[in-house]
């Protein structure tokens, strides 16, 4: 695969601010607005973007990776004042850009106003083609293509964007070679990313998330303090909220050190010790969790929102048990809200596959059990609301859950679990600290994560592909024709058999492959809010079991 860092020839004069990494995300009114980001090896002179006969300077944003001391350059330009569902060419430039006369240029669409038809694909844990770098894989190139074969108006990135925390000596340059393996297609539309417990990194601000907070520029949340972590944004009839689960799941999953070494910083920053690990859950002290249901109210109080999806990266039903599988926190924080207030569909990552649940309301009572010791333990088992798969869901009746976490790691997770008689899913209910000497391993100097304390029988869980752990969600909204009708979102599902580096459930060797071939379809639909006076449902419709 390429190599990690460039061996382009610099341009003469004050470093090389070439720009590289280009990408869109929505400005905060997707409409009218775009931004326009990337960053370059050295600092840029006057960065600019050019579209028709206006030249928009450019915000530039540093940071100093806190493991090797590299300073990283980015540029973020805001583009405003444009019409809605239209076109544009724009070109991206600098003095010191070594393609000066020949710049970096490609064309955005606008989102639509009003009830509009639209198309957008999601997934998550992508990773680099580099395989230089852990977690990295071939898959991750075609992942990339795959979004353009489908020409979405914009693409839904569910979190762990590059594992550059897993490659602490070389984090930037993990990010480098995601952003530029990115650019074919989030030059050309908004690629819009939720943080994942991947993009918790050591030396990088108080949650860890200097990196990605520092090379995207998402729609503010008016949190001060806490921009960029979470977010909305609405397209059509659709209000997408991304959320950081981070902040409310109990699974220790940010960095960690697992030893028997410390982990050895660039000077001035001390050793950090094996076993240390990051966990931020509560980081927000509770203001995600008030600004998500404000957030809610205010889509189900407006008449022309019908549709509400949730993007987060950790899962609240997700029965993959090579994987992590599903959090309590989430299901404790964030589901009573979305039953209140109807949300639709959820886009989830962390886990490495593909998994569909039924539509979900309330919660079973004591559904679980301790995974060491068999005692009851409640996970507050999200409750089906049909168990009959019939390819048509109302999601005003229940919330569909993906997990999406199919985009291009090396490390295919699509094994699912059983008992005896049922599906089962492992639920973490509890803070897991990383655990010396434990399995997989017998050294007392090295630590490794805790599985899951619970589990559960996942009856949930409608759908789940067992054929490869690879794959890219295309989601086609479908506004409806007329006041208090129906509207629907028909989402197909389309996975890269043989991609899996080993496939678990025959033993194969595969590879990357750019073949991807349709899984399944299905259809949301839900009344129209022109139509229909609205009334919060009951928050948490507890059921015994
Ligand atoms: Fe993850």
């Amino acid at each position: 695969m390429s190599a990690p860092a460039s061996s382009r020839a610099r341009p003469a004069g004050p470093g090389d601010g070439t720009p590289e990494q280009i990408h869109l995300t929505w400005g905060d009114d997707p409409a009218r607005s775009m931004v326009v980001s990337w960053a370059s090896p050295d600092q840029a002179v006057r960065p600019r973007v050019r579209i028709g006969q206006r030249v928009i300077p450019a915000e530039e944003r540093a940071y100093t990776d806190g493991l090797n001391g590299q300073t990283v350059w980015t540029y973020h330009a805001r583009v405003h004042g444009l019409r809605p569902g239209a076109t544009y060419g724009y070109a991206v430039t600098a003095d010191n850009d070594g393609s000066a006369t020949d710049p970096f240029s490609a064309t955005f669409s606008t989102a639509p106003e009003g009830r509009a038809a639209f198309r957008f694909t999601s997934f998550g844990d992508l990773a680099t083609p580099n395989t230089n770098w852990v977690q990295s894989y071939g898959q991750s190139a075609y992942a990339v293509g795959a979004v353009e074969s489908f020409q979405p108006l914009f693409h839904v990135l569910n979190g762990d964007l590059c594992y550059g925390d897993l490659n602490p000596g070389a984090q930037p340059d993990v990010w480098r070679d995601f952003g530029n393996n990115n650019q074919a297609s989030a030059a050309y539309r908004p690629w819009m990313p939720v943080p994942g417990n991947h993009e918790i990194e050591f030396g990088n601000g108080p949650q860890g998330f200097a990196s990605y907070l520092t090379r995207y520029t998402l729609p503010s949340n008016g949190t001060p303090g806490l921009e960029g972590r979470w977010y909305s944004y609405r397209i059509g009839s659709v209000l997408f909220v991304s959320l950081s689960a981070d902040d409310v799941v109990y699974q220790d999953a940010g960095a960690f050190v697992a030893g028997p070494a410390a982990l050895t910083p660039a000077p001035p920053h001390p050793p950090i010790p094996a076993g240390t690990s990051l966990y931020v859950r509560g980081y927000s002290g509770g203001a995600q969790t008030r600004w998500l249901e404000t957030t809610l109210a205010a889509a189900r109080r407006d008449a022309s929102i019908d549709w509400i999806v949730a993007q987060m990266h950790q899962c609240a039903c997700s029965s993959s048990r090579a994987g992590n599988g599903s959090d309590l926190g989430i299901r404790e924080e964030w589901l009573p809200l979305f039953d209140r207030y109807e949300v639709d569909l959820v886009l989830c990552g962390h886990d490495h596959d593909y998994e569909r649940s039924f539509p979900v309301r309330g919660f079973d009572i004591g559904a679980g059990s301790d995974a060491a010791t068999g005692a009851a333990v409640d996970t507050r088992r999200p409750h089906p609301v049909t168990t009959v798969d019939s390819g048509v869901f109302d999601t005003s009746q229940g919330t569909v859950h993906l997990i999406l976490g199919c985009g291009g790691t090396d490390a295919n997770l699509d094994v699912f679990g059983v008992s005896r008689t049922q599906l089962e899913a492992k639920v973490f209910t509890r803070r897991n600290r990383p655990v010396a000497g434990g399995p997989p391993t017998s050294d007392p100097g090295v630590y490794a994560r805790a599985d899951a304390d619970a589990v559960e029988d996942a009856t949930w869980s409608a759908r789940r592909d067992t054929a490869t752990g690879y794959g890219i969600a295309v989601f086609d909204v479908n506004p409806g024709t007329e006041a208090g009708g129906q509207t629907s979102i028909t989402v197909t599902h389309y996975h890269a058999v043989g991609a899996d580096p080993v496939n678990p459930a025959t033993g194969a060797p595969g590879a990357p492959t750019d073949d991807y071939t349709q899984f399944e379809t299905f259809t949301l639909i839900r009344p129209r809010s022109d139509g229909r006076r609205w009334h919060a449902k009951q928050s948490t419709a507890a059921i015994s079991t």
